[in-house]
């Protein structure tokens, strides 16, 4: 087996050097062990926790251990499944690709002309570049062991015929072993994000297709296979997730034949991809995560996330949106008001959402004029706001939505042709706008050239970029094709041509709350905004899954009013406050309802929340059920594991008296640890009937007994929380 080192390798290499068999790329604890044929493409042999190197009798049981047993009455030679799997090979599930040229060319066999593979500790990758000479494609395969353990996948194939070649899908493939019985993803839809399902892992396919156009409210995020225990801190689970901010398909797949896959790719609509000769299709990159338990693969993928260099490091400012305060009402002085408010509570970040540019006035028209409202903003009244805000000591943010336009604005009456369209009618309404086609290139200069103006002009800090309907009947006039695709690909360089023109600008990703969640649309924006709903019970829940993707600093969180607009729900201020703590702390509440007292007191979790970020927005995320799942923990641990922030939250009545005791994860077992309980809600005072012995002095207790026996909390009534600090006493 093909061990450490770097090398490069060619089948036809004049030197002899041999094609390596089998190659072990393994970091942080996790292993993918990949058989590498001269006649095929790469076979997962094994995927998941280290065994360490393997010595060649150890890798030839693994490669061994991956062959299905030959069945009677089959196929005669043996069946690869690769990560690219070909109905050429006896492969009669879902394949890699699905394509042709004129009706032929439709079922390739590729064979590998050239490999690389770089090994290292901290994990490498392997490339492949194949052939198919008959269909005249040729494909690059480049599978990557990130230090994280976090395997990365992309595939690019290329036409080498002189005929166009259509592109239906390239879907790569892990496979998964037996054991991993049980399917989880995520459903949802506006103002209820990150709904948790799960099933059997039965034989067929579990397929999860997003064909919104964005990623979708509804989107799978981690496709994962897990064994039957899988839980926060219990079982083995393996993730794939589609890095794509379009459309896009991910695939549980169990075989008759006994395989058991986890495939993803870009969901390419009819004609959407027609590849002329010597041109190129790029999949998105699919990640796929294995991980002990949930936390262990949300672990993975924070520190994959941390490490980025362009990863938010500052920290991460208080902020306040003005939406659910003023909605469409945009008034100078009542605005200035609220920023006066928000900066006498704590506030850093003071952002304008929608309504301040053309002919806004509600959410009919404008979208596509983004030059200020003269109704609203004129006479310079913008201008005083800017300083207004900036003298206050905070910084400016504003809303776009550029790939949108109302047909009620200068834009689209202009310009009719730059509207995503099937020829000769219009797409169907939705929220009263249409999808501009930013992949036309006039309509993606028009857009960016606007937003760097006013950016440069007011010297704007951040922007909460939206996105708020389905691309449906997306045809662009210039093609007459799909146009999903490209759009999507232009939103990438669209984002990243007005992040170079406006060093330091941070972006937001929103689209209708959370409909725009995906590491891709990371890679080009700052932070996403969860939710549109900001009731503090739908919060916990929306917040503790998203948490499965994306650490908390990248998570808007924001407190809203004692009455939430999307529920009707009422919450007390401390449980509003307590679940925004878990996420980039936020206000969006028109302050000048608040009482002295609620004032008062949302400013004390501001000034906790400043104290506490840097522990939070570093930490390692812990989740729990206790009580059978009507108490849920949260919590963030110091990589150190020196000190630590939990939240306890009752979300149902137990049929039976709780226990009351929680066990607090992720410390070190001799350590001990001062725990004292924390945030503005530990002032109540003590009663005898309601708090722990322990909840006015604090108590010291070794973190084995924080882990294993536990600690007594107050008694919660539904929607309410505590906070427990722990921290290392220093012997
Ligand atoms: C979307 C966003 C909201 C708000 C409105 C403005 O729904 O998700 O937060 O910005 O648009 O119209």
């Amino acid at each position: 087996m093909s061990t450490a080192g770097t090398h490069a390798q060619h089948a036809s290499d004049a030197d002899g050097t041999a094609w390596p068999e089998a190659v072990r790329l393994a970091a942080a604890g996790v292993a993918l062990v990949l058989a590498l044929p001269t006649d095929s493409l790469p076979v997962v042999t094994h995927w998941g926790a280290d065994p360490g190197a393997l010595t060649d009798a150890q890798a030839a049981v693994v490669a061994a251990a991956a062959r299905a047993p030959r069945a009677t009455n089959g196929v005669d030679v043996e069946v690869t499944v690769s990560v690219l799997p070909e109905g050429s090979r006896g492969w009669v599930g879902t394949p890699g690709v699905d394509g042709h040229r004129a009706g032929a060319a439709w079922s390739p066999r590729f064979i590998p002309a050239a490999i690389r593979t770089v090994q290292t500790e901290e994990g490498g990758f392997v490339e492949v570049s194949a052939i198919d000479a008959d269909a005249l494609l040729a494909v690059r395969l480049l599978i990557e062991m990130l230090p994280t353990g976090i395997v990365r996948l992309q595939a690019t194939l290329t036409n080498l015929g002189e005929r166009d070649y259509s592109v239906g899908a390239v879907q790569l493939a892990m496979p998964v072993p037996t054991r991993a019985s049980e399917l989880w993803d995520f459903a949802g839809r506006w103002a209820k994000e990150k709904v948790v399902q799960t099933r059997p892992f039965t034989v067929g396919t579990h397929a999860r297709e997003g064909r919104h156009g964005r990623t979708g409210a509804d989107a799978a995020t981690l496709l994962t296979a897990g064994t039957a225990d899988l839980g926060f801190a219990s079982g083995e689970g393996w993730g794939l997730h589609v890095a794509f901010s379009g459309n896009h398909r991910v695939i549980g797949e169990r075989a008759f034949s006994g395989e058991r896959l986890l495939l993803g790719g870009e969901l390419l609509l009819p004609g959407e991809v027609e590849l002329r000769h010597g041109e190129q299709y790029e999949t998105p990159r699919i990640y796929a995560v294995y991980g002990a338990g949930l936390d262990g693969i949300a672990a993975r993928l924070h520190r994959h996330l941390r490490d980025r260099p362009q990863h938010p490091r500052s920290p991460r400012p208080v902020v306040m949106n003005v939406w659910e305060a003023v909605y469409f009402d945009h008034d100078l002085e009542r605005i200035l008001d609220l920023a006066r408010r928000a900066a006498a509570v704590g506030v850093e970040r003071f952002v304008l959402d929608d309504g301040w540019f053309g002919d806004r006035r509600d959410d009919t028209a404008g979208l596509g004029d983004w030059v200020l409202s003269e109704e609203a903003w004129g006479d310079g009244r913008f201008r005083t706001l800017v300083d207004g805000v900036r003298g206050l000591g905070m910084e400016f943010g504003l809303w776009f939505e550029p790939e949108m336009v109302n047909l009620d604005s200068d834009l689209a009456r202009a310009h009719p042709e730059w509207i995503l369209q099937v020829e000769g009618r219009m797409p169907v309404g939705f929220r009263h706008q249409q999808v501009l086609d930013i992949s036309h290139p006039g309509a993606f200069a028009h857009v960016r050239d606007q937003i760097i103006a006013l950016v440069r002009e007011y010297g704007i800090d951040f922007i909460k970029w939206d996105h708020n309907r389905d691309l449906i009947d997306a045809g662009s006039t210039r093609t007459g094709r799909a146009g999903v695709h490209a759009q999507t690909l232009a939103l990438y360089r669209l984002l990243d041509e007005i992040r170079t023109a406006c060093p330091g600008l941070e972006i937001e990703s929103c689209s209708s709350g959370g409909a725009r969640i995906d590491l891709e649309i990371l890679e080009h924006t700052d932070r996403v905004w969860a939710s549109d709903c900001i009731d503090a019970h739908e919060r916990q829940q929306i917040q503790r899954w998203t948490a499965q993707l994306l650490p908390p600093e990248l998570v808007g969180s924001h407190v809203g009013a004692d009455r939430a607009h999307t529920t009707g729900r009422r919450l007390d201020l401390d449980f509003r406050c307590a679940t925004a703590l878990f996420g980039h702390f936020g206000i969006e509440w028109d302050l000048t309802e608040a009482s002295d007292a609620d004032t008062r007191r949302l400013a004390e979790w501001v000034a906790f929340y400043r104290r506490s970020r840097a522990l939070l927005h570093s930490g390692t995320v812990v989740r729990r059920e206790l009580e059978q799942g009507d108490l849920w923990l949260h919590g963030a641990v110091a990589a150190d594991r020196t000190e630590g922030l939990y939240l306890v939250t009752l979300r149902e009545r137990p049929v039976t008296w709780p226990a009351g005791r929680v066990l607090l994860p992720g410390l070190q077992r001799d350590v001990d640890y001062r725990l004292v309980a924390a945030g503005p809600g530990s002032d109540a005072p003590y009663d005898e009937r309601v708090h722990p012995t322990w909840w006015t002095e604090g108590i010291t207790l070794s973190g084995a007994v924080l882990a294993d026996i536990g600690v007594h909390v107050p008694a919660l009534g539904p929607d309410q929380a505590t906070l427990l600090h722990v921290k290392a006493v220093s012997s």
